[in-house]
């Protein structure tokens, strides 16, 4: 197929553009570079032997988008440009919902002016809010976010449903992630937060580098198995490799179909630290804080769904997890430079 990737410089679009490419599919990329570098693009064409069509633009610019969609004959679009910093849409809500919900629905009217009504877009287990019970499974009912981040998610996911209800030829997969980590094994590209990280795994390998002194681990009074909280931490390959998957429901004429990636296990934080210090042979000195305000104790997905339609499921483990993002994170110690 050929495909348009929105945000493809970025952490999980750059793995996944790996991927697509290793399963045959032709690749176009638009990032505005917001939160990313060209740096990633030309690494991932020095991996796949690839030249990779770059258009740096942003989402929300129609003329822009509508000269590049009727240049191109996409199949498919892959959407994942977005802001994703929960704390900061707290901050900036509005700049939050004009750049995810603007620039989507700016997207949406691009590719069906240009007759491509195929679409997977990047969701977030945060749209179940407080599950009720886990682990969760697509039919569980979606919650009440804490933030404006989540809640541009919740809206996408309806906005692309209510486009398929009024016109049946689009096919939306709606992929919620839970939490990715880990890198590329070359080690050539990886996550590369802005500023002190916000998620666990970029802050234990930036204590690991010796960037920041210690881990501060946000409660330990949850109600799990060691008081700190749980979580699906995905391989970010592993979570590339469900785009490539989701494209075949794509090509079933799916209509819309909703569908966890994760690996269905749950490790604490504590797991998360002793699993980093086996693997890697390195301490990670820490501090017990107070709870993260808006965090839940134990969220981890059913991946079966996954599994039984798409044929998708995580082959990492936790140590290749931990082991991949510290070879990224020591042989790029300042990121994309
Ligand atoms: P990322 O920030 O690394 O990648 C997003 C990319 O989108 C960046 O390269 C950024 O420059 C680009 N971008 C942002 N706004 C844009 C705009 N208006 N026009 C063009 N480009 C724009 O984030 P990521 O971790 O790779 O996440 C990708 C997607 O997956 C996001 O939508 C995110 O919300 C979603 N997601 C991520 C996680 C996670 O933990 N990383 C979890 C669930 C969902
Ligand atoms: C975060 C986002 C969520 C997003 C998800 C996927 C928040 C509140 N939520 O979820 O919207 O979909 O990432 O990337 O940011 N922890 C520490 N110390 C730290 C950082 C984290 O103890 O410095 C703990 C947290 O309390 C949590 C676990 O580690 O129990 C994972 O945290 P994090 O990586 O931020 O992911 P989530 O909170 O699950």
């Amino acid at each position: 197929m050929n495909i348009i990737v929105t945000g493809g410089a970025g952490y999980i679009g750059s793995h996944t553009i790996i991927e697509l490419i290793k399963n045959g599919h032709s690749v176009s990329v638009i990032d505005n570079l917001s939160n990313s570098s060209p740096v990633a693009i030309k690494r991932v064409e020095s991996i796949t032997g690839c030249s990779i069509p770059f258009y740096k633009t942003d989402i929300r610019n129609r003329e822009s988008l509508e000269s590049i969609c009727s240049k191109n004959r996409f199949d498919a679009c892959i959407h994942f440009a977005g802001l994703k910093a929960v704390g900061e849409s707290v901050a900036r809500p509005w700049e939050y919902y004009e750049n995810n919900i603007n620039g989507t629905l700016v997207l949406l009217d691009a590719l069906r002016k240009n007759d491509c009504k195929n679409f997977i877009f990047s969701s977030s287990a945060t749209v179940y809010g407080t599950p009720e019970s886990v682990p969760i499974t697509e039919s569980s009912p979606k919650g009440t976010c804490t933030n404006p981040y989540g809640w541009t998610k919740w809206m996408i996911e309806q906005i692309l449903t209510d486009m398929h209800t009024a016109d049946p030829s689009w096919n939306v997969v709606l992929l919620r992630y839970f939490n990715p980590i880990g890198a590329h094994p070359s080690g050539l590209i990886g996550e590369n937060p802005n500023g002190i990280p916000n998620n666990l795994m970029p802050y234990i390998t930036q204590v690991a580098v010796g960037k920041l002194e210690k881990l501060h681990v946000f409660g330990n009074d949850y109600d799990t198995p060691d008081g700190t909280g749980v979580r699906d931490y995905i391989h970010v390959v592993d979570l590339a490799r469900g785009h490539v998957n989701a494209l075949k429901a794509i090509e079933n004429n799916c209509g819309v179909e909703t569908y966890n990636l994760g690996t269905g296990k749950g490790y604490s934080v504590m797991e998360i630290i002793t699993a980093f210090e086996e693997t890697n042979g390195i301490k990670i000195p820490y501090v017990i804080d107070p709870r993260r305000p808006g965090d839940i104790g134990t969220c981890y997905s059913s991946p079966s769904k996954a599994l039984a339609e798409l044929g998708w499921k995580a082959e990492y483990g936790i140590r290749e997890m931990c082991r991949d993002s510290w070879n990224w994170q020591k042989n790029n110690p300042d990121g994309y430079v």
